[in-house]
């Protein structure tokens, strides 16, 4: 099976230039990784403002976030205003010059993301692109925008009506309204990120590929609670073999550092969406981050095992009650194995290495440490504090 992956990754990170060209053309970005950034909705929601988006562009560079390959901007639903009287999107009165903000956030080594939904409205009732695609794709390439969330939203209203309720039909509506705004997008000619958001409906990751999606949302919204965010997280199981270079499942925004969660639950979060090779997007605050946030958000062998060139994602190996193994395979033959412990008492787990097709001796690195374990055999146990993780790296 890995043998299987690793030749779909090497196709798709250009071992073989075909591949890679029909990629290109699909998405107009390669995404070779899945994207990392920081997204306005977790922590602004609606309120996000001109001056926020500075603030969180000047964050990312002076806390380092930049640095550890946090690189796009993303303002989410309420930039929206009305249309001009030749139907151009404009801005609302918070975000004054969208193309001196895009240019400002380039200024920083950042590039600038933006949302609309294929619907009349979003889903706070500010105008989608429904009528409009490519004059607002060509709207979007003209202010600097790099990376579009396209959200489902009202468009089910059309869907509905139009479809009559077959469930079919309204699939295939769904379907073309996306495969729409990728041709205006791809007409553009300026290189995007295509994040498609529906939830995760009609089983996306069979056909998102086809519509141009560099990512899409596999479920309903995540929030800052261990609740929502392991029921969203462990439930990625069986996904993997629909990820790819170019094309990445998105279990939703990141919540760390907002502050309803224990750290042990945060480093849950982020281990289990590196393991997932999920878009990594920040969703706090980025001008007031402790230090424990900072350390979550910018682990560099964490980020390193999200980031891994192979493209694999990662899945569950083993499930023995509220005690998880989870492991993604990386390049150069390692593994990053992650032990979850979804239990309201502190617990050993442990990863036994024909379970993750090792054998001894393997080197064992614990990446939240950031120390090494020493040299296994057979099998590694450790004590995983609960709700929380303990995750390493594994190489011959
Ligand atoms: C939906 C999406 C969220 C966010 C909001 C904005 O709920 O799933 O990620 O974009 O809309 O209204």
């Amino acid at each position: 099976m890995y043998l299987l992956r690793f030749v779909r990754a090497a196709f798709a990170v250009g071992l073989v230039a075909l591949p890679l060209c029909t990629l290109q053309a699909q998405s107009a970005h390669p995404a070779l990784t899945p994207p990392m950034g920081w997204n306005s909705w977790n922590y602004f929601g609606e309120k996000i403002n001109n001056a926020d988006v500075r603030a969180v562009a000047d964050a990312l560079v002076t806390s380092g976030m930049r640095d550890a390959g946090y690189i796009y901007v993303n303002i989410d639903g309420g930039w929206q205003g009305q249309r001009d009287a030749r139907g151009n999107i404009q801005p609302n009165r918070k975000f004054p010059d969208m193309k001196a903000l895009a240019d400002y956030v380039h200024s920083k080594g950042l590039k600038l993301g933006i949302y609309s939904s294929p619907g009349p409205k979003d889903c706070a009732g500010s105008e989608g692109s429904y009528g409009h695609e490519q004059q607002d794709a060509d709207t979007f390439a003209k202010w600097g925008i790099d990376y579009l969330k396209y959200d489902l939203c009202s468009y089910r209203d059309i869907m509905r009506k139009e479809s009559n309720g077959n469930r079919q039909k309204g699939s295939a509506l769904m379907q073309q309204a996306y495969e729409k705004m990728h041709q205006a997008l791809l007409n553009t000619q300026r290189p995007m990120i295509y994040s498609l958001c529906q939830y995760g409906w009609d089983a996306v990751w069979n056909w998102g590929p086809k519509v141009g999606g560099n990512l899409w949302r596999t479920t309903d919204d995540i929030n800052d609670s261990y609740a929502r965010m392991s029921a969203i997280g462990f439930s990625q199981a069986g996904l993997s073999k629909y990820a790819a270079p170019g094309h990445w499942n998105d279990p939703d925004m990141l919540e760390v550092g907002n502050g309803h969660m224990t750290p042990d639950e945060y480093r849950t979060h982020m281990s289990l969406w590196a393991i997932l090779a999920a878009p990594l997007l920040a969703g706090n605050d980025l001008t007031k981050m402790d230090d424990t946030t900072k350390s979550i958000l910018m682990n560099k062998e964490v980020i390193a095992v999200d980031q891994d060139r192979l493209g694999v994602e990662g899945d569950r190996v083993t499930a023995t009650g509220p005690f998880e193994v989870w492991m993604k395979p990386l390049q150069g033959g390692a593994r990053a194995v992650a032990l979850f412990n979804r239990s309201r008492y502190d617990y050993p787990i442990t990863v036994r290495l024909n379970k993750i097709g090792f054998h001894g001796p393997v080197q064992v690195r614990d990446v939240w440490s950031h120390k090494s374990m020493g040299t296994v055999h057979d099998s590694y146990t450790a004590m995983v504090p609960s709700h929380g993780v303990v995750m390493l790296r594994l190489s011959k």
